[in-house]
């Protein structure tokens, strides 16, 4: 008799049941597929930052500025990570997702507190239709809280992933320190008011699919944290809305994808914005994705700041700690775009 064994994860499922269709649970509904064929070919800013600290600094700031008022994303050339710890990143990457499934599955776990944990789709938990994604999900920061709960296989796992987020954590607290001087505030402002700070990264395994018309990768979402850094390999897949239409952002080599997150849009009260995004499938090629989320540690407050709050520009949010945020984000499953609605101002 055939036994019938339920993957956990989709790389397993469709790597080795072979499917040519799209099960059922990954199915939108019509009016919310990805209609792949009206996507807009624009771009978004690429900044330089060579001159980030030169006597050219306040015009690296302007387009900083900018680019966060006016597409909420941005992609830095020139930056401070260097090409080989890139390189190392992306092909640890690539063997983890290559690992027997039984190798991988030690690290399975949907429950989305684990600092620490492979999952699939986004929370199977709490969401309705499932997505075309595994992950590896890893807190980074503190580095030594976390590194000895990482992954040993790659047996070079530790050490490469120790050494890209500690140099992107160098990048995160740099444009930090930009986004703030670029909203008229201290420098220090926003680093001071996330506590201890934190920083997470998901490795992002897409694999090939069948019919990607019915599915997304990752469907339409703001990202909660501070400011994500996007590492993505050498497949499309990547889509930002702007003025109402699905934007490509196509690859480039050896740069960073910047976008700012819902606590930025607060606490610059709304002068930036945390822009929705999503990732669509393929037909024929796996894609792999880095994000590194540089957030407030939990107990951070999180509010408009002072200096952006006037008679004119009311708060239009309440205070409020990032462990509240945090699982409230995590608990609607990606039902909803956005949570920032619940955290409005009375
Ligand atoms: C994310 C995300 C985009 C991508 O993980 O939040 O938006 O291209 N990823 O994988
Ligand atoms: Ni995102």
């Amino acid at each position: 008799m055939a036994t019938i064994t339920k993957r956990l994860l989709l790389s397993d499922l469709v790597s080795t049941d072979k499917i040519d269709q799209v099960p059922s649970n990954y199915i939108r509904p019509i009016t919310q597929r990805p209609n792949l064929q009206s996507v807009v070919r624009d771009s978004i800013p690429l900044i330089d930052l060579h001159n980030l600290f030169g006597p050219n600094r306040g015009q690296v700031i302007d387009q900083i500025g900018r680019a966060c008022r006016d597409y909420g994303f941005f992609q830095v050339k020139n930056h401070s990570v260097p090409e080989l710890t890139i390189s190392n990143m992306m092909q640890t990457a690539r063997d983890f997702f290559n690992l027997p499934e039984q190798e991988r599955l030690k690290n399975y776990s949907d429950d989305p507190q684990k600092t620490t944990r492979l999952s699939t789709s986004f929370n199977i938990r709490t969401e309705k239709v499932a997505n075309w994604r595994d992950y590896l999900r890893l807190h980074c920061y503190p580095i030594e809280n976390f590194v000895h709960e990482w992954p040993t296989n790659p047996t070079s796992f530790r050490a490469h992933v120790a050494e890209y987020c500690t140099s992107v954590r160098g990048l995160a607290v740099q444009l930090i320190e930009a986004i703030s001087e670029s909203l008229g505030l201290e420098k220090e402002y926003i680093g001071r008011q996330l506590g201890k700070h934190a920083q997470h990264m998901a490795l992002n395994y897409y694999p090939p699919c069948p019919q990607p018309d019915l599915t997304y990768g990752l469907p339409g979402h703001t990202d909660l944290n501070l400011i994500t850094i996007l590492l993505q390999d050498q497949v499309p897949g990547l889509q930002v809305l702007r003025n109402g239409h699905w934007v490509a952002v196509d690859p480039v080599p050896n740069t960073f994808i910047i976008n700012i997150g819902d606590q930025i849009q607060v606490m610059s009260n709304d002068k930036y914005k945390s822009v929705l995004h999503r990732a669509v499938v393929n037909c024929d090629k796996e894609r792999i994705s880095i994000p590194t989320f540089y957030c407030p540690s939990p107990e951070a407050v999180i509010g408009p700041a002072p200096e952006l709050v006037t008679d004119d520009e009311p708060a239009v949010y309440r205070q409020f700690t990032y462990g509240e945020y945090y699982e409230k984000f995590w608990n609607r499953g990606l039902a909803t775009e956005s949570c920032l609605d619940m955290f409005m101002a009375t």
